[in-house]
């Protein structure tokens, strides 16, 4: 079962997948123009709702109803790890009270090596097991600091964080769910989503990933970068043996790989994924 959020936060699409094929469900959440007072709103609604939305999901997929969707079709190797993706605004631990650990995905990776040693990396106590984005060979991939993200003109901001500090990725995630219950994430993530409401959406522009980033602060362990190579959706200059031996491949960015605008040489590693006699990747029109 999976959840994505479109960035624009105007619709939220639910799936549920094995290997070659997905049924997807998409819920509009609003109009297209909505103050951010309606937005904050929704989410505590959808929040609330989310429980009920995966047993009517539960439900449809029982049915076999099978839809595409304008997004991609997440395609992963599911091999023999639990795999969930959800976003930690919403009642993440309250929804799987039984989970402990969990591995994090999102819909425009590829896997490419059985993922169980990550699973038993040791996290030495923290929350979220992830890869830094400040430091490797790709200088403009690897460029990501907390001033890339926020406004440090910000008093708030520039009282909290510090600008040089790395960013770590979002995409690929350990998340050890025993730890997290120990902590208040989930509080800070939201007092400091209601502050940025407040200051109308002036101390990041919206997304989950700054929030994360001060909510998480002091809770990452930074993970072996040859574990998620990013950046193969925004820069074309990646380095191939690079891609060939990272073990999650991220298409984040513009260019995916099942569009127009995605990377020629980069596309083979999610087609060779792809079974074009599937039906529903068929429907879909997917590039071949
Ligand atoms: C936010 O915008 C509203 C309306 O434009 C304005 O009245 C208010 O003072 C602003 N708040 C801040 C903290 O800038
Ligand atoms: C950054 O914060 C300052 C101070 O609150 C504000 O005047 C400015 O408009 C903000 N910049 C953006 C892009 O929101
Ligand atoms: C590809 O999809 C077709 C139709 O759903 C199915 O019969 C076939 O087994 C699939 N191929 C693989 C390799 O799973």
């Amino acid at each position: 079962m999976q959840l994505h959020v479109s960035p624009s936060m105007r619709s939220i699409t639910i799936s549920s997948s094995n290997e070659f094929t997905t049924d997807l469900m998409k819920i509009k959440l609003a109009a297209r123009h909505i103050s951010s007072r309606t937005l904050f709103h929704t989410i505590l609604i959808l929040a609330f709702l989310l429980p009920f939305v995966f047993i009517l999901t539960a439900l449809v997929t029982l049915e076999g109803v099978n839809k595409c969707s304008s997004i991609g079709p997440p395609l992963i190797n599911f091999g023999r790890i639990l795999v969930l993706k959800e976003l930690y605004d919403l009642d993440f631990l309250a929804l799987f009270p039984n989970l402990d650990k969990v591995v994090f995905l999102d819909d425009d990776i590829v896997v490419q090596r059985d993922l169980a040693p990550l699973w038993d990396v040791d996290l030495g106590g923290k929350v979220n097991g992830a890869v830094e984005t400040c430091r490797g060979d790709d200088e403009w991939v690897m460029s990501k600091r907390l001033r890339n993200y926020f406004n440090f003109s910000h008093p708030l901001i520039a009282k909290h964080l510090d600008p040089e500090e790395c960013a770590w990725a979002y995409g690929m995630n350990v998340f050890d769910l025993q730890a997290w219950r120990k902590t208040d994430i989930r509080e800070t993530y939201h007092s400091w989503l209601r502050e940025n409401l407040k200051s109308n959406l002036t101390m990041w522009k919206l997304g989950t990933l700054p929030p994360a980033l001060i909510a998480f602060k002091g809770h990452v362990h930074i993970l072996d970068p040859s574990w998620h190579m990013l950046g193969l959706g925004y820069q074309k200059d990646t380095n191939i043996e690079n891609v060939r031996k990272a073990a999650v491949i991220h298409y984040n960015g513009q260019s995916k790989p099942w569009l127009e605008i995605g990377f020629e040489h980069l596309r083979p590693f999610w087609t060779k994924y792809v079974n074009y006699s599937n039906d529903f990747i068929n429907n879909c029109h997917i590039l071949e």
